[in-house]
């Protein structure tokens, strides 16, 4: 039986030191894409978070993001050249510094990069189709723009290397340009990046393939490399998507790549498919082919539903509870479980360093609904103004 204090120990020889992962969340705090002192302040204390922290979605392309901003100074973060590389150095190293493994997330986000419009920028996407939802103009990429971004993932891979990152997730999931181009619903292209299912994995296995292939050239030898992916995709009539073709596509990426983990990401990690009685975990652990570990995330914020979730997986992915309590490994692995906090209130606040980029998107969006966000917006004005003040405006 699976013990969350337990120790794990990936393919390649990388050991964690309990089965959790810290679930990659964007922290809006980038300043022109870069790492800002928000964003150190915020990795700083999540040193004793999880197992391995897996930072948030990072655009490998220039076009690759910056997807909403809420402001001029709380953007997407980005590598695609090797200015970032000081900066995020700086995030390996602070969260690194209490012996967990710092993993970079690496995407493009395609389609939903639109701040790149505001800044002058193009936003690409496999297919140019009336998405009803987006009020900005799209571009249709090139084969061999595709083409370039793939090895934007390689490179993008090299400089999280270079700035000591224990390994990278390529983000799958969250209809990011992974997705896009898996979708049969945003994926309408007859070329090598399309046309049949084997096609619509095209992207996904040829970012896979350049991504080893640098790892291979570059990396320590127990660098970690996972896959983040959202099982389906349905919305009403228009289906990217089934459970089916995602089982397909793991399948696929772990039977030609030495992956070290597949991540689901959902927001309930116990919910079961329209056709199925059994979970996402359940199904698509039926196909990642071992020795590739398996995680999911969604809604795991307490001990049980931890415990439950490793019936299924082998390292529960915790998101928002991480936010609001930033030392939740390091509790459960010197026995203070009952000191997990589990809303936002007066002792969370002096612990959760968030960025204010985050306690906007938090306190603005029910979506995100977290325990306790009534305290966070009383606190937000506070925040809010300090975050003017480095801008140099106010
Ligand atoms: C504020 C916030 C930011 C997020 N940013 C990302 C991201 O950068 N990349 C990603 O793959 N998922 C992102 N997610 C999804 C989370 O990784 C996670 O899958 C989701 O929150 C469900 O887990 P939870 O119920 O434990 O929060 C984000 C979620 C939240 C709440």
């Amino acid at each position: 039986m699976r013990k969350l204090t337990d120790e794990v120990t990936f393919r390649h020889g990388a050991t964690i030191s309990t089965r959790t992962a810290q679930s990659p969340m964007l922290t809006n705090s980038g300043l022109d894409e870069k790492v800002s002192p928000d964003t150190i302040d915020y990795y700083s204390a999540r040193s004793k978070s999880a197992g391995m922290v897996i930072v948030e979605y990072t655009s490998v392309s220039p076009n690759g993001g910056p997807s909403r901003s809420w402001a001029p100074d709380r953007e997407q973060l980005a590598i695609y050249n090797d200015d970032f590389i000081p900066g995020f150095k700086k995030v390996a190293n602070c969260l690194k510094k209490d012996g967990n493994k710092a993993i970079l997330q690496l995407v493009h986000s395609g389609r939903e990069a639109q701040y790149r419009h505001t800044l002058g920028g193009q936003v690409e996407v496999p297919s140019k189709m009336n998405f009803p939802w987006i009020d900005y103009p799209l571009h249709e990429l090139t084969e061999d723009e595709v083409w370039g971004i793939v090895k934007d993932f390689g490179k993008a891979t090299k400089r999280a290397i270079d700035c000591g990152f224990d390994g990278v997730e390529i983000h799958g999931a969250n209809h990011y340009l992974h997705q896009e181009f898996f979708s049969a619903f945003s994926n309408r292209r007859n070329d090598f990046w399309g046309g049949s299912l084997n096609k619509r994995m095209n992207f996904a296995i040829e970012v896979a393939r350049e991504v080893f292939k640098v790892v291979k050239e570059n990396a320590p030898k127990d660098f970690i490399v996972g896959y983040r992916i959202s099982p389906e995709e349905i919305h009403g009539d228009n289906i990217g998507y089934t459970w089916h073709e995602s089982q397909q596509l793991v399948k696929r990426l772990t039977e030609l790549f030495e992956f070290d983990y597949v991540h689901i990401s959902t927001n309930d990690y116990t919910k079961t498919p329209e056709d199925s009685d059994k979970n996402y975990a359940q199904l698509l652990g039926e196909s990642v082919q071992k020795p590739a570990l398996l995680l999911i995330a969604g809604g795991i914020n307490t001990t049980e539903k931890m415990n439950d979730a490793l019936k299924y997986v082998d390292i529960v992915s915790l998101g928002r509870s991480t936010l609001i309590d930033p030392q939740i490994a390091y509790k459960l692995k010197t026995g203070q479980n009952d000191k997990i906090l589990s809303e936002f209130n007066e002792e969370s606040v002096n612990e959760d360093h968030l960025t204010p980029g985050l306690v906007e998107l938090l306190t603005n969006m029910d979506y995100f609904a977290i325990p306790g966000v009534e305290y966070l917006k009383t606190l937000s004005d506070v925040k809010l103004a300090d975050v003017v003040t480095h801008d140099g405006t106010n």
